[in-house]
C-alpha cells in the first residue's frame, strides 16, 4: 500500500502543507530543526493515533493553535484492482479526537493502522531493539500476527489465562492447589501452541535472511546471523513442573515468571549475541535488514507497511549506506519516507528505474525539488 497525497495543518512546526508524494521513495532533506522528523511523525500519527516522540498529544499541536489536522489519500492494490480511500485525523488541545476513514467517522484508533500500516526506524531504534526482549518479542509477534491468522486467537486465549493466573497469585494462596493445577494445564497447552507458531515463523525468517545475505555479497561482513527462539521457559523440562517450582516466588511477586509471555528472540553470530560482537554501525545495518525483511514477508500476505526512516545517515558510513539502499530497493512493494540532513542522499540510489521524489524542508515549509 502507499500514500499518494498528504495534507498537514498545525502539526509541530508545519503550518499548512499539501504534498503529492512518490509511490516508491521520498527523500526529506533539510537542516537540523527544519521539520523533517515532524513530517515523519505526522505520517506515523495518522497510522497509530499517537506520536513516537511523546505521549502528550497537545505537544504536537503547533504552538498557539487549538488543534491539528492530518489527512492522506491511501491506495491499495494496483491497476483495475486499485482501491483509494482517504484517512483523516484531527486532535484538539482538550484531547478530543476525530477520525475519519473513507468519509465515515471512526471511534477505534486501531482501525487506522489497518488501512495505513506504518513502520518506523529512527537512530534510537537499534538501542531499543537490541536493549531488551520486549521490543524484539513484539516485533516478531507482529510479523507472526500477519502471516499466521490463528496466532492472534491463540495469543488472546493464552493472555486471558495468564491474566487470570496472575490474579489468583495476588490472592497469596499458601500452597499450590487444584485450582492452579487446572489453570496451569490450560496455560501449558496454549504455551506449546504459541511456541510452535513462533518456531515456525523464525524458521521462515531464518531461511529468508540467509537468502538475502547470499544475494547481497558480504552484506554484514559476518554472514552467519541466526535468529533463535527462547520460549520464555526451559524447553527441556515440563512447563507444568516449572510453574509448580516457581510457585513460591510467583506468589511473592504476584506474577508468573515463566511462560511464553517472557519469550525472546536471540540474534546470534558464531554462537554469540550480536549485541556483544557487532559495532554500532553493523547493528544499525542489521536492524534495517531485519525490519525491511519482515515488511517484505508481511507484504506477501497483507498490506505492505509504509516505511519511515528518520535520519538515515546518522552513524552509518557511505559504504554501509550504499548497502542499505541496495537492499531497500530490492523491496518492490514498500513505500519509503527517508529523512536526512545530507542533500546528496539520492545519489546512493543505485537502481535508476526506481522513481523517487525529493523534498526540501525549511522552517516547517516543505518544497518538492523538481529535477532529481
Ligand atoms: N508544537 C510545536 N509547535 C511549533 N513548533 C514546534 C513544536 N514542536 C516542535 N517544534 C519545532 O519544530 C522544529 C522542527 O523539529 P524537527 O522536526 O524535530 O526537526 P528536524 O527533524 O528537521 O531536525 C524544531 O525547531 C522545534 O522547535
Ligand atoms: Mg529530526
Amino acid at each position: 500500500m502507499s500514500l499518494s497525497a498528504l495534507r498537514i495543518s498545525d502539526f509541530r512546526n508545519i503550518e499548512q502543507q499539501n504534498l503529492q508524494v512518490d509511490q516508491s521513495v521520498n527523500f526529506i532533506c533539510g537542516d537540523n530543526g527544519s521539520g523533517k522528523t515532524s513530517l515523519l511523525e505526522a505520517i506515523y500519527y495518522l497510522s497509530h493515533g499517537r506520536s513516537f516522540n511523546t505521549s502528550n498529544h497537545s505537544k504536537v499541536i503547533r504552538f498557539d493553535q487549538d488543534h491539528f489536522v492530518l489527512s492522506a489519500d491511501v491506495c491499495n492494490g494496483v491497476g483495475l484492482q486499485r482501491d483509494e480511500l482517504t484517512v483523516g485525523l484531527r486532535r484538539f488541545r482538550n484531547n478530543d479526537v476525530d477520525i475519519r476513514i473513507d468519509g465515515v467517522s471512526e471511534k477505534r484508533v486501531s482501525q487506522l493502522a489497518k488501512v495505513l500500516p506504518v513502520q518506523l526506524i529512527t537512530p534510537d531504534s537499534f538501542k531499543i531493539f537490541f536493549g531488551g526482549p520486549k521490543e524484539r518479542r513484539q516485533f516478531f509477534d507482529f510479523g507472526l500476527f500477519h502471516v499466521k491468522q490463528s496466532f492472534h486467537d491463540d495469543w488472546l486465549r493464552f493472555s486471558k489465562i495468564h491474566k487470570h493466573r496472575n490474579a489468583l497469585l495476588k490472592k497469596k494462596p499458601s500452597s499450590y492447589n487444584d485450582e492452579f493445577d487446572y489453570w496451569d494445564g490450560e496455560f501449558c497447552r496454549l504455551a506449546e501452541i504459541i511456541t510452535a507458531h513462533r518456531l515456525e515463523y523464525l524458521n521462515l525468517f531464518n531461511s529468508r535472511f540467509e537468502k538475502i545475505n547470499l544475494s547481497i555479497e558480504s552484506f554484514l561482513t559476518q554472514s552467519d546471523v541466526t535468529f533463535e527462539l527462547n520460549g520464555g521457559y526451559n524447553s527441556d523440562i515440563d512447563l507444568h513442573k516449572q510453574l509448580k517450582q516457581a510457585f513460591g516466588k510467583d506468589v511473592k511477586f504476584g506474577y508468573t515468571s515463566v511462560g511464553p509471555h517472557k519469550s525472546d528472540v536471540k540474534i546470534k553470530t558464531a554462537h554469540r549475541l550480536v549485541e556483544d560482537v557487532f559495532s554500532r554501525g553493523q547493528m544499525k545495518l542489521l536492524l534495517y535488514v531485519i525490519k525491511l525483511l519482515q515488511s517484505d514477508i508481511i507484504s506477501e500476505v497483507d498490506l505492505a507497511p509504509v516505511m519511515l526512516i528518520d535520519d538515515i545517515s546518522s552513524e552509518v558510513d557511505e559504504t554501509n549506506l550504499q548497502k542499505i539502499f541496495q537492499f531497500l530497493q530490492s523491496s518492490k512493494e514498500t513505500q519509503f519516507f527517508i529523512s536526512s540532513i545530507n542533500r546528496d542522499i539520492a545519489g546512493f540510489l543505485v537502481d535508476e528505474n526506481k522513481t523517487h521524489a525529493m523534498f526540501h524542508v525549511k522552517h516547517g515549509t516543505i518544497k518538492q525539488h523538481i529535477g532529481t
